[in-house]
Formats: structure tokens, C-alpha cells, sequence
């Protein structure tokens, strides 16, 4: 939450983008002594305002952080469904977390949770994932669709494409999927989706959907695990990417795949999951949690489970695994 002083700090400047405003002259306005202005001023620019500060001018706000916030993605969205309800937080724990909460309690599909940072953040297999503050998008969303239990390994792959196709939109990188649902960009994960379900044996409550994606880290912001195999869209491109117009375009790419979807079946989807698929066709590892399974990519099933041949003419289906190319 900002301080009331916080928010008038920032109105005066809104009120004079390129002036300088002297110190005196806003510890006058605000009512505060100069010594708490420099604080908030200080403050600003841990969250990631660039301030100028010349001595007998005074300061002035040069550029603001890129921030998220319900505002910003309601602004222009074009969706129906996807974000029709949205929670955003400052910081939280994770939106996986809080979104398996709210889809409990009952809201409606499309409902998205959002969030500026994750402490602890996760990824598949009980992998922490990496969510600093201001630089990714971090969410996510709760569908009730009416397929069984079997069908949602679809919704991933699903979602994968429109992630895809937004970010080819937003930036112009064409980006290779990964089965099931790793975004690359040049051999590097730049996105990670974790599907998760509230269902009985035969029926679906909910699949709560996350969606984490590196836009505008520097390679120094990654730590030393992932360093070597994680990247940025902002890296790949060289410029800072607007973090609230991505998210709105993959809400709207992925609200239209889903009606595709949910109307036509798999099929469409299937095709134009393969069309960015970098693993079809060549040698693989696959590591499950029964062992390593060594071969040949056929394919995947209208199911989205994937279809490994190995060397002794064998086919595996893969429902879950880390894969090696
Ligand atoms: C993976 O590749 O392992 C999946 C990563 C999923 C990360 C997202 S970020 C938003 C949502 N909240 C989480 O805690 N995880 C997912």
C-alpha cells in the first residue's frame, strides 16, 4: 500500500513530467520536512523509478516503473471469459496457491490471479520458480471446463500455443514449444505452464493454470541454477517488452483457442501445437518417474500425451517426464 504522501509525491510530478520540482518547494506541498522527502524519493527509486536529482533544480521523475496492475489489464482487454474477474496482489506467495484457494471457494471460470512477485513461486515437479518483482508475468487462471479428468493434458497444451502466439505477436520472436509445455527461445525456457486439477474420478471442478514468463529480467537476474538455461524475452529483443499488453494478448489468444476448443475438440489445437513443437521427430530422453525412457519421437496422441519409439521398436506413452533433447 502507498502512504497518502506517496501518492501526492507522485500526483506533483504527474502534474510536471519534464520540470524539475525543488526539494523545498514539494516539502512545502506535502507538509513534510526535506529530510522525509529524500526518504520518499529514495523509496521511488527502490521500486524502480529513475529520479534525477540536480542540485539547485531539485528532482524530477524520468521514467516509472513498468508496473501490473488490475487497472492496467483491464484497460483494452478484449476478452469474455479470460479475466473477467481479476485478483491481483503486489506480492504473494504464489499464484497457484491462491488460485487453488479462490477456485475452492467457488468463482467463476475465467477468474486470474496476478502478481507482481512470488516467494515461492513453483514450477512442475516441485521445482521452485524464479518470479522477481516487475519483471515477468506471474499467474494464474481457473477454467471449469466440462471434459473429464483424462482431456486436461489438452488445456496445457493448449495454453502453450496461445502463450506462443501472443508473444510472437507482442514481440515478433518466434518461439519453439517443448513437450509439454516449455517455451524456448534459442534452446532457452523463457515461460513454464503447471497444470493443475480440483476434480473427482470423472469430473473436472477446476484447472487452475500457471503461466510464469521471464519478459524483462537481465541474464545477472537470474541465479546461478538457471542461469544457463533461462532467458528473456527483453534479452532476445533488446528492448524493455510492455508486460500488461502481453498478458492481455495471451488472455485473448488463449479465451480464443479455448472456444475453438471447446467446440471443435483437440484437433485444430493439436495441429497448431505441432506447428511450433521442437521435439517431434528427433532422439530423446524421456525422464519419468519409472526411468529413463531413450528414443525416437513420434508424435502425440489426440489425447496430448506424447509417443516415444525406442531403439527396439517399443512405443511409450509419456503422460509425464522431463525430456532431453
Ligand atoms: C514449470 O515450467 O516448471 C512451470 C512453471 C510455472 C510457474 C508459474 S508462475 C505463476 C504460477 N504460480 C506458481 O507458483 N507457479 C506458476
Amino acid at each position: 500500500m502507498q502512504s497518502e504522501i506517496r501518492k501526492r509525491l507522485l500526483e506533483l510530478f504527474s502534474h510536471s513530467e519534464t520540470e524539475f520540482i525543488s526539494g523545498q518547494k514539494i516539502s512545502e506541498l506535502l507538509g513534510c520536512s526535506r529530510t522525509a522527502v529524500w526518504k520518499h524519493i529514495e523509496d521511488l527509486r527502490a521500486e524502480g523509478y529513475e529520479v534525477n536529482a540536480i542540485r539547485k533544480l531539485g528532482y524530477q521523475i524520468k521514467s516509472k516503473p513498468d508496473k501490473i496492475s488490475s487497472n492496467e489489464i483491464q484497460l483494452g482487454l478484449e476478452t469474455r471469459i479470460l479475466g473477467s474477474s481479476i485478483h491481483f496482489e503486489e506480492v504473494t506467495t504464489s499464484t497457484q496457491k491462491l488460485a487453488h484457494k479462490l477456485a475452492y471457494e467457488g468463482v467463476d471460470e475465467g477468474t486470474i490471479v496476478v502478481t507482481e512477485e512470488q516467494t515461492e513461486g513453483r514450477g512442475r515437479l516441485d521445482r521452485k520458480w524464479f518470479s522477481p518483482k516487475y519483471t515477468g508475468i506471474w499467474m494464474s487462471l481457473i477454467l471449469r471446463p466440462n471434459i473429464p479428468p483424462t482431456s486436461a493434458p489438452q488445456l496445457t497444451l493448449l495454453v502453450a500455443v496461445g502463450v506462443a502466439q501472443a508473444i510472437q505477436e507482442v514481440t515478433g520472436i518466434e518461439p519453439d514449444i517443448k513437450w509439454p509445455n516449455d517455451i524456448l527461445v534459442s534452446g532457452k525456457k523463457v515461460v513454464g505452464i503447471l497444470t493443475e486439477l480440483q476434480a473427482e474420478p470423472d469430473r473436472i471442478n477446476s484447472v487452475i493454470i500457471g503461466i510464469g514468463i521471464n519478459v524483462n529480467q537481465t541474464q545477472e537476474q537470474f541465479p546461478e541454477p538457471i542461469n544457463n538455461t533461462a532467458t528473456s524475452l527483453s534479452i532476445i529483443t533488446g528492448k524493455k517488452i510492455d508486460r500488461a499488453l502481453l498478458l492481455q494478448q495471451i488472455l485473448l489468444h488463449i479465451e480464443k483457442l479455448y472456444l475453438t476448443y471447446l467446440k471443435n475438440g483437440f484437433k485444430v489445437i493439436k495441429l497448431l501445437w505441432e506447428s511450433y513443437a521442437i521435439n517431434i521427430g528427433h532422439q530423446m530422453v524421456a525422464r519419468t518417474i519409472q526411468g529413463d525412457i531413450k528414443g525416437h519421437a513420434l508424435g502425440i496422441t489426440d489425447d496430448g500425451v506424447l509417443k516415444i519409439q525406442s531403439d527396439n521398436g517399443e512405443i511409450h506413452l509419456i503422460h509425464s517426464a522431463d525430456i532431453e533433447l
